[in-house]
């Protein structure tokens, strides 16, 4: 058992593209294993932590997505530069410069994001974005021969290249902390209630940056009576934003989803979620703007449909290299989700 920020350090430093969870699977797995009546795989690649409680109680998911924004190599040029396309939703203004974190047949190897000197750029072209398609690692290699004696083919993976600091006073700075802050809190809110009389599932998805495509099949098998999603959202509580378009802020507690683009939180949940953050004089907060999506929208949609919602840390720049959140938001947010699990189990059906 790690503490709480050692465990988001190194569910933040572990790699996990779309479709590439391996390592933070395993984390999760090493985390919570023994705290499971039940720990297993599906075929695409979710884990699913199971804790049996009394019968005729509702089952409970809690879901959060294992995989992070990165990087996939689709071809290497005859000059050993790879030209790749993104892996979920990150803007071509944030990469170039970056250091990317490629995980070869061979091990990991990075990679620098080529830049044109100033000097050599057109007056109108400097400080406008450039389009992925003109962007290129580079992996110190000068023909494709090399690049390929280093690991790299084409389909090697990679992240940004960020490892995890704590900033002071409760701050911390990592890459994907969209989800793995929601990962944190999977992990914490499962140990919390292991000798409680109730009926959870907590699932790592996969591949929620593509399309929520892993809590899909994964609510498909669990088919729960209620489910909520634990994830990092965005927090624009920086210089440029009014506080209505901030959506939400560091250090006000969990974001609690009223509507996004993907779901309408059910209104059961909506309303024990508000009840229990009042009852417990827990801060939380509600997301501002509704845009995005989270597992649940795919878990919602499942069978004849499951009452969902979805509750987030703030975390500001996701989607970039790195984030920063605050760990009082990590433990707030734990303590909304075990109180929303105990109050909805003992909801009479
Ligand atoms: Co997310």
């Amino acid at each position: 058992m790690t503490n709480l920020v050692g465990l988001l350090e190194s569910l933040s430093n572990a790699f996990g593209p779309p479709g590439c969870e391996d390592e933070v699977r395993n984390t999760l797995r090493k985390e919570l294993e023994e705290y499971a009546d039940e720990t297993r795989v599906d075929k695409l690649g979710n884990i699913f932590f199971y804790k049996h409680g009394k019968q005729g109680l509702p089952r409970v998911m809690l879901a959060a997505h294992m995989d992070e924004v990165g990087f996939i190599v689709t071809f290497i040029d005859n000059k050993g530069f790879l030209r790749f396309q993104t892996v979920g939703g990150i803007t071509s203004t944030v990469i170039p410069g970056q250091t990317i974190l490629l995980r070869g047949t061979k091990g990991d190897i990075e990679g620098l994001v080529g830049t044109k000197p100033p000097h050599l750029m057109k007056e109108e072209k400097r400080n406008k974005a450039v389009a992925i398609e003109e962007l290129f690692i580079d992996v110190g290699a000068s023909n494709p021969k090399e690049a390929e004696q280093k690991g790299i083919e084409i389909g090697t993976t990679g992240v940004f290249n960020v490892k995890f600091a704590e900033l002071g006073e409760g701050y911390v700075k990592g890459k994907a902390l969209d989800d793995r802050a929601g990962c944190t809190v999977l992990a914490e809110v499962f140990k919390a209630l292991k000798d409680s009389p109730y009926n959870i599932v907590a699932v790592g998805t996969v591949q929620e940056e593509m399309g929520l495509r892993g809590a899909r099949t994964a609510a498909w098998q669990v088919d729960p009576d209620y489910a909520l999603a634990l994830e990092g959202t965005f927090a624009a509580d920086v210089p440029g934003f009014s506080p209505e378009t901030e959506s939400s802020k560091l250090r006000e507690g969990p974001v609690v989803t009223i509507l996004d683009q993907s779901v309408i939180a059910h209104p059961t949940v909506l309303k024990t979620l508000i009840k229990v953050g009042k009852e417990y004089a827990i801060p939380f907060q509600f997301k501002k703007v509704p845009r995005g999506g989270t597992d649940s929208g795919a878990i919602h949609l499942t069978k004849a449909g499951i009452p969902s919602g979805t509750v987030a840390v703030p975390c500001r720049y996701i989607h970039g290299p790195a984030s920063i959140a605050h760990v009082d938001d990590v433990k707030n947010t734990v303590r909304l989700v075990t109180e929303f699990v105990k109050a909805i189990s003992e909801k009479s059906m």
